[in-house]
């Protein structure tokens, strides 16, 4: 269910260069927030800029009510997210979405692929699939960015115990390459079954897709699409996807309802 509230801010504060987290204050968001859920956030009352702006949820917590977003800012909206302070309110609806659907097999391997901001949900997904005790199973984390600047939440990964590979364009930090020459070497180098869960931009989202698909590995892509609603009203967040039912052979599928985790091998690419 979603919740239109008034969030009071908690704390914010800068991680690093262009990295901000937020805590605000969500009782209902934090108690149904899943991984892969998000918050459709505005900021005040102006309408400047105009539409509400989509962000994952970064940590939920049930029992104090509070959920953080982590973001890079960058532009017009992130830059304007900056300003705010605690005490003042966040406008948000969510939680919004579907979510990853983490496999349950005893023993297997989930990697988790991240590109830019693409790292907070996985986050959320990697402290569910740690926080089970019956399943100690292998999470390794590809978390890319261009530059060491951009890259997301890497030390949050490293204590959960997760295995953490860093990849920057510009070698910057950890291996100079995107993320898809490790997890080409970590696909190669499994020894039993493996889950693939990614989401980062476009490009990436298809290459990681396209290698999953073409080994055979289970994978969920979370896509990163502009979503001017958010509430599955406006049409301007749909992707392709195949629909049996349907003579064309696909349907198109809004990314911020019946999204924004696909599988990878139901997208058509365009
Ligand atoms: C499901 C989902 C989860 C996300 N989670 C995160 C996250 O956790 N952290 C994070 O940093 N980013 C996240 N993003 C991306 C984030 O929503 C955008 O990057 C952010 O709104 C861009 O803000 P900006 O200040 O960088 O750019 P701006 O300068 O404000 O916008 C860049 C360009 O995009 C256009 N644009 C972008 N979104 C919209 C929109 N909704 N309506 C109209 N125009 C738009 C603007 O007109 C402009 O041309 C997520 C995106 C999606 C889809
Ligand atoms: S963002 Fe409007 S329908 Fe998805």
């Amino acid at each position: 269910m979603k919740h239109q509230i008034e969030a009071p801010i908690l704390a914010h504060f800068q991680r690093n260069a262009y990295e901000f987290e937020i805590i605000l204050e969500a009782p209902q968001i934090a108690e149904e927030s899943r991984p892969g859920n998000f918050v459709q956030i505005l900021y005040d009352q102006s309408f400047n800029p105009y539409t509400r702006r989509p962000f994952s949820v970064f940590h939920s917590d049930p029992k104090s009510g509070r959920i953080s977003i982590l973001y890079l800012a960058r532009g017009v909206f992130t830059k304007g997210l900056r300003d705010k302070i605690p005490g003042q309110k966040l406008s948000l609806i969510g939680p919004l979405g579907n979510s990853f659907q983490p496999s349950t097999k005893l023993n297997v391997s989930h990697i988790l692929v991240a590109g830019g901001v693409g790292a907070p949900p996985l986050y959320f997904l990697a402290r569910e699939i740690k926080s089970d005790p019956f399943n100690e199973c292998r999470v390794a984390v590809i978390n890319g960015a261009r530059t060491q600047d951009l890259l997301i939440a890497v030390d949050e990964f490293s204590e959960l115990g997760a295995e953490v590979r860093c990849t920057t364009d510009d070698g910057s930090r950890g291996v100079k390459g995107i993320v898809t020459d490790v997890l080409k070497e970590m696909l190669e180098e499994r020894s039993g079954e493996a889950c693939v869960y990614s989401c980062g931009p476009t490009p990436m989202l298809r290459t990681v897709g396209e290698l999953c698909v073409q080994q055979g590995v289970s994978c969920q892509l979370s896509v990163e699409t502009m979503m001017p609603c958010g509430m599955g009203v406006c049409m301007g967040c749909v992707v392709k996807i195949k629909d049996s039912s349907n003579e064309t052979g696909w349907a198109y599928k809004r990314s911020c309802c019946d999204g924004p985790v696909f599988q990878a091998d139901e997208i058509i690419w365009e």
